[in-house]
């Protein structure tokens, strides 16, 4: 698509990496659309701020719908919303089911049923980029996170089927890949001492990643440079999927 300010929806845009991809974009000069379970925050007031869950179709249609309406395109959607379940959901046979379901429901069927809403007027302008945030858990197992890891490669897959299924139309599809990253979701994990210093012990680079990074490694992908990447995993996680 040419011409105009381009239109970004960043789902989970409310706190942590998404949020810090919302203000990135924002000052990359794209206008947004921010969907979230709870009312988002915007950066800017000509931002669209939409409450809906990422797992509910009909909720996510009428949300693409007010974008549509206000902005007539989108350019790019970032599948960011995600969530590893409570405390409980760890290994297998210890994992609720209900944990289960929402975790596959929100890192699986959310980027599927934000991408089957959003394809159509993608395709219609021949051009749009889906950006799905996976996880470095998509590519190496996560320990004591059956769920989240078994979603997390669901959503990998996800994101490299569409690159196949829609290079000919015109619209990228690329996932991002974060190790582990200082947000609300790692917070209480970090703010023990011993868990922080055995979460560090296994990155490469020493550190937990600040959501600006990943933030930084979506504002690359979403500006359009990289345009003959697609199908690809951008793995942001300090080496730790190197070893
Ligand atoms: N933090 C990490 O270490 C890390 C590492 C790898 C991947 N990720 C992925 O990055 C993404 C963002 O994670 P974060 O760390 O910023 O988490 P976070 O908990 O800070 O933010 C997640 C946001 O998603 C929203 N959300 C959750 N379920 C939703 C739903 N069903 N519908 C709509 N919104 C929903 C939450 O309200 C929240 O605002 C997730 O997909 C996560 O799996 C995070």
């Amino acid at each position: 698509m040419s011409g105009g300010t381009r239109v970004a929806v960043v789902t989970g845009g409310g706190s942590g990496i998404g949020r810090a991809t919302c203000a990135r974009l924002s000052e990359d000069g794209f206008a947004l659309a921010v969907i979230d379970l709870v009312p988002p925050p915007t950066a800017d007031p000509g931002d669209l701020a939409l409450t809906a869950d990422v797992g509910d179709a009909a909720a996510v249609e009428d949300a693409v719908g007010a974008v549509l309406a206000r902005f007539g395109r989108i350019d790019v959607l970032v599948n960011n919303a995600g969530t590893t379940g409570g405390p409980a959901a760890t290994v297998c046979h210890e994992t609720p089911v209900a944990d289960l379901d929402r975790v596959l429901a929100t890192n699986v069927r959310g980027p599927f049923l934000c991408s089957r809403a959003v394809l159509p007027t993608m395709l219609a302008h021949g051009a749009g980029h889906v950006i799905t945030v996976a996880s470095s858990a998509g590519i190496a197992a996560f320990p004591g996170r059956c769920a989240y890891t078994a979603s997390k490669g669901a959503a990998l897959m996800f994101a490299k089927a569409l690159a196949l299924d829609y290079a000919a139309a015109g619209i990228r599809s690329n996932a991002v890949c974060p190790g582990f990253v200082r947000t609300p979701m790692t917070q209480w994990r970090l703010d023990v001492p011993e868990l922080a210093a055995q979460v560090e012990a296994n990155i490469p680079l020493g550190r937990v990643a600040e959501p600006d990074e990943v933030a930084d490694a979506i504002s690359v992908l979403a500006s359009g440079r990289m345009g003959y990447m697609t199908g690809h995993a951008l793995v942001v996680d300090g080496g730790w999927t190197a070893r």
